[in-house]
């Protein structure tokens, strides 16, 4: 099993949420977070005055999957979080040891 975390934009979370089930990938968890990434934030005009953004906001999706669906599931995350603009996101996987149900 592995781990998928995504940090993408807001805006894309229901377009990826959207083609992540339509693949079959339903169990997610998502968290509102911020983040910065190798621009450390974004400069933006305000009533003619500079402002630094430091921590911009982002979604995180995390999915625990099979080996066998990372590789699916990286590819539509890319796609539909995808504008080519700095700031699209970051996808990490991790290994994961174990999963237990609480229910059963
Ligand atoms: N190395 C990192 N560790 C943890 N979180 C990160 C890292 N890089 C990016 N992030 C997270 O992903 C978000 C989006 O990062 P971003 O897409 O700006 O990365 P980047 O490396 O600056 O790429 P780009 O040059 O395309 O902007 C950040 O706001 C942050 O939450
Ligand atoms: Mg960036």
């Amino acid at each position: 099993m592995k781990k998928i975390e995504a940090i993408i934009r807001p805006e894309k979370l229901e377009r990826v949420s959207d083609a992540l089930i339509e693949g079959g990938h339903h169990a997610m968890t998502v968290t509102e977070v911020r983040g910065r990434g190798a621009q450390k934030g974004i400069a933006l005009q305000f009533r003619g005055k500079e402002i630094i953004v430091d921590l911009i906001p982002k979604v995180k999706i995390e999915m625990v999957v099979e080996d066998k669906d990372v590789e699916a599931i990286i590819s539509i995350i890319k796609n539909k979080a995808h504008t080519g603009k700095n700031g699209d996101g970051k996808i990490f996987t991790y290994n994961v040891d174990s999963c237990t149900s609480v229910r059963n």
